[in-house]
């Protein structure tokens, strides 16, 4: 009763912020993600009868707390869902992050979590069924059961049966690189949990960024299938500011980006004065990812890390779905 998986994470180009429950983890908009070579979890689970509890190790090192909790409470949904074992498990595993600065995905995670323990347990699984599974650890994590462009279908069945993912285009549709552009200054955040909460119960702007999605959505899938730059580009980074529009109408209002956020911003619109495409994106904290075409990575590399602040540049391609090693 052993399996180990890997996955990788995944960048939002039309991003998900709001849950409409809590407990399942059932949003409030559908979302759209490309999935990234450059990060990846691996993960082993050991389901055993000389076990007590369930233990977890990241990176070799014993975890408690609240990170552990996340691990065993989504593992005695597993076991209560499936009804295939009583048994405790060891996890173990390591997080492929080229460098140690707030990148660690707890998308990554949970897919490889979701995907080693169906496995060990020996379950014949649909990627659909483990996709609406692994959306329970974690939402976005239920985009990296795929690889290329994905989709989350939010759904509208309370139970969230309907609420899981679907792969748009494959990894190879299309060779779109993306930089994760890593900060000196990386202090604590408010997390994605905690800030899309306070972004639904509070703030005006809500609304008009629920709204606008579905003709986001709609046209960026036409742009991703007709492989158009600059129609992907504009909508993601138009996206991702309607995103953080909301965190400032919140109440208490906060932000995600920080003094060198906002240069790297500028930079990337400097870029495209200067004739390279290329956009950026940003999730719930102060990195930024910036999306541009290969024949320009040495420039696009060069520019970023240029910029007072910013610690590393990583490159990252096109990511494969789930794979078991
Ligand atoms: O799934 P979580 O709780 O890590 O939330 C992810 C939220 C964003 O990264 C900001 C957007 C997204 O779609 O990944």
């Amino acid at each position: 009763m052993k399996a180990t998986a890997k996955a990788h994470t995944n960048i939002a180009l039309i991003k998900y912020w709001g849950k409409r429950d809590e407990t399942l983890i059932l949003p409030t908009n559908n979302s759209l993600s490309l999935t990234l070579d450059g990060f990846y979890t691996t993960t082993t689970v050991t389901f055993r009868d000389d076990l007590s509890s369930d233990t977890f190790f990241l990176n070799d090192q014993a975890i408690t707390g609240e990170q552990f909790n996340r691990v065993s409470t989504f593992l005695d949904l597993i076991r209560s869902e499936t009804q295939a074992t009583n048994l405790y498990a060891e996890v173990r595993s390591t997080n492929h992050v080229p460098t140690a600065a707030g990148f660690a995905s707890s998308a990554s995670g949970f897919a490889a979590l979701a995907a080693a323990t169906t496995r060990a347990l020996d379950l014949s699984i649909s990627d659909q069924d483990l996709s609406r599974l692994t959306r329970q650890g974690s939402g976005s994590a239920c985009r990296s059961i795929y690889g290329g462009f994905v989709e989350w279908r939010q759904g509208t069945k309370p139970d969230g049966s309907d609420s899981f993912a679907v792969q748009v285009q494959p990894a190879e549709h299309w060779d779109v690189r993306v930089a994760a552009v890593v900060l000196s200054d990386t202090m604590k955040k408010v997390s994605s949990r905690e800030g899309m909460k306070r972004t639904v119960n509070t703030s005006p702007f809500f609304s008009g960024w629920v709204n606008s999605i579905p003709y986001d959505l709609e046209l960026i899938k036409q742009g991703i299938k007709d492989r158009d730059f600059e129609k992907v580009g504009n909508i993601a980074e138009a996206n991702c500011l309607k995103m953080h529009a909301t965190t400032l109408g919140a109440n208490p209002p906060f932000t995600y980006w920080h003094a060198t956020t906002l240069a790297v911003m500028q930079e990337v619109q400097t870029m495209r004065e200067r004739g390279i495409p290329a956009f950026f994106t940003i999730d719930a904290g102060p990195n930024v990812k910036v999306l541009y075409l290969p024949k320009d990575e040495a420039t696009v590399k060069k520019a970023l890390l240029d910029i007072p602040g910013v610690h590393d540049v990583i490159v990252s391609r096109s990511g494969q779905g789930v794979t078991y090693l």
